[in-house]
C-alpha cells in the first residue's frame, strides 16, 4: 500500500492511498459511462445481475474528508483523504464548527480527484454512498449534502452508511476470503463494540462499553501524561519505549455482561498515579505509564474478543476501527487468534482510520440486497449500530 501525501497552505493532509494491484486492469470500466447511465436509474434496477458495480463513496463524520471509487465492495479504484488533524491538534480535540467548515472547502476537490484517480466519470458510477451516522452533525451534512446532490443530478442510486459498519467492512477490502459469519472487535475514538457479523449488513452486538470508548480512554490518558492529541498513536509509540509492567492498572470485568467493557476506572487509576507523583514531587515516567495503560485495554480487548470466538463457535476475528492500527493490539491479537485456531483478520493501519472506501465495501452489500435511500436521508449523528433504521429511510426498496 502506498501513500501519496500532501500538506495543503492550511494545514490539511491530503492522501492518496494506492493499493498493491497496478493500475491498468482494475480501471478498464465494464461498460461506457453511456451505457450505465442508460441501465441505471433512481429505481437502482441498474446493472443486470453479474455486471460490475461502481460505488462512489463519501465520508466526512469526523476530521477527515474522503471520498472513494470501489468496484464490487473489494476492489478499491481510488481512495482519498484529507485529513484535518493537524488543524485540530493546536485545540487538544476536533473542534465540530471548524470540521464542518472544512469539509465544505475541501469536499468537491476530493470527490474530484477520487473520480479521476479511479479514471471515471459521474456517469460511469451506477451508486452514490455515505455515511449518515453516526458523527458530528455539522460535519456528517457535508457529505451527505454532496452525495444526495450528486444522486439528484445524476439520476443514480443514494445508500447511507452506518460509520461503524463501514469500518467494520474495511477487513474485506485486503481479505479477499472474508466471509461473514466472524467476530469482530471494533475500537474507535467513540465506540467499543465486540459483534458478531452473522452475515453482510447483519449485526448481533454481543458487548460494548459502560462509559469511555477505547479511543477515548487512549486519548484523555495521553492528554493527563502531556503527550497531546492524537493519543492513540502518540501512546502506541511512547509504549515502545516503556515498561507494561511497570504498573499494574485495574482491567475492569462486568459480572452480570462478561463482553461489555468499562474503561473508566483505568482511567481514573491512571490519573491517581499522576497526581500522587505530583505530590510527591517525583518524576512520572511517561513511557512506562502509556506502555502500563495500553498493556491493560490491549489485555481486555484481546481477552473479551478471544472468548466471544470460542463460545459463539466461530473461527474468525476481525478487527476495526482507529485503535484497530494499535500496534500491541494487532501484535497480541494475533498471537492469541494462533493459539486458539483463531484466523485473525486486520486492515491495514490506513484502512483503520476514517476513509471512504470502506464506506464503498459497507454499501455494496447494502446495495446488493436492495437497500436504497430517498432524497430525505439526514445525517443521524447517534444512529445506532446494527439498527434497521435505514429500513424507514429505504422508500422504494
Ligand atoms: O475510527 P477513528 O479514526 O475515528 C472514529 O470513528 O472515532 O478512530 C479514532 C480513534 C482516536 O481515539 C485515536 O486516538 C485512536 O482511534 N487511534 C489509536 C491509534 N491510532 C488511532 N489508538 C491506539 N493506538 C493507535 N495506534
Ligand atoms: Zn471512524
Amino acid at each position: 500500500m502506498q501513500i501519496d501525501k500532501n500538506v495543503e497552505n492550511d494545514g490539511v493532509i491530503f492522501m492518496s492511498i494506492k493499493g498493491d494491484d497496478k493500475d491498468g486492469e482494475r480501471k478498464a470500466s465494464s461498460g461506457t459511462g453511456a451505457q450505465k447511465a442508460a441501465a441505471s436509474d433512481k429505481s437502482g434496477l441498474s446493472a443486470s445481475e453479474g455486471d460490475d458495480v461502481t460505488i462512489l463513496a463519501i465520508e466526512s463524520s469526523c476530521d477527515e474528508t474522503a471520498a472513494a471509487v470501489v468496484r464490487n465492495g473489494r476492489e478499491v479504484l481510488s481512495n482519498i483523504i484529507s485529513s484535518q488533524i493537524a488543524i485540530h491538534t493546536v485545540y487538544g480535540g476536533v473542534v465540530p464548527e471548524i470540521a464542518s467548515r472544512k469539509h465544505v472547502e475541501k469536499i468537491n476537490g476530493c470527490i474530484r480527484a477520487a473520480l479521476s484517480e479511479a479514471g471515471v466519470t459521474l456517469e460511469d458510477i451506477d451508486v452514490v454512498a455515505v455515511t449518515y451516522g453516526p458523527g458530528l452533525v455539522g460535519a456528517l451534512l457535508v457529505g451527505v449534502s454532496a452525495a444526495k446532490a450528486i444522486s439528484f443530478a445524476q439520476n443514480k442510486p443514494l445508500i447511507g452508511v452506518h460509520h461503524i459498519e463501514g469500518h467494520i467492512s474495511a477487513n474485506f477490502i485486503e481479505n479477499k476470503d472474508l466471509e461473514p459469519p466472524f467476530v469482530c472487535l471494533v475500537v474507535s475514538g467513540g465506540h467499543s463494540h465486540l459483534v458478531v457479523v452473522k452475515d453482510y449488513g447483519e449485526y448481533e452486538i454481543i458487548g460494548q462499553t459502560r462509559d469511555d470508548a477505547a479511543g477515548e480512554a487512549f486519548d484523555k490518558v495521553a492528554r493527563a501524561i502531556g503527550l497531546g492529541y492524537p493519543g492513540g498513536p502518540k501512546i502506541d509509540a511512547a509504549a515502545k519505549e516503556g515498561n507494561p509492567d511497570a504498573f499494574t492498572f485495574p482491567q475492569a470485568k462486568i459480572s452480570d455482561a462478561e463482553y461489555d467493557f468499562s474503561f473508566s476506572g483505568l482511567k481514573s487509576a491512571v490519573l491517581n498515579i499522576i497526581n500522587q507523583a505530583k505530590m510527591q514531587g517525583e518524576e512520572l515516567n511517561q513511557a512506562d505509564v502509556a506502555a502500563s495503560f495500553q498493556k491493560a485495554v490491549v489485555e481486555v480487548l484481546v481477552g473479551h474478543a478471544i472468548k466471544a470466538c470460542k463460545e459463539y463457535g466461530y473461527d474468525k476475528l476481525a478487527i476495526a476501527g482507529g485503535v484497530a492500527s494499535n500496534t500491541a493490539l494487532r501484535t497480541l491479537m494475533e498471537k492469541e487468534c494462533g493459539a486458539n485456531g483463531i484466523k485473525f483478520y486486520r486492515p491495514s493501519p490506513v484502512l483503520c482510520t476514517d476513509n471512504a472506501a470502506m464506506i464503498g465495501a459497507a454499501a455494496y452489500y447494502e446495495y446488493k440486497k436492495g437497500v436504497r435511500f430517498d432524497l430525505d436521508m439526514n445525517a443521524v449523528p447517534n444512529l445506532p449500530l446494527g439498527d434497521r433504521e435505514r429500513r424507514f429511510h429505504a422508500g422504494k426498496a
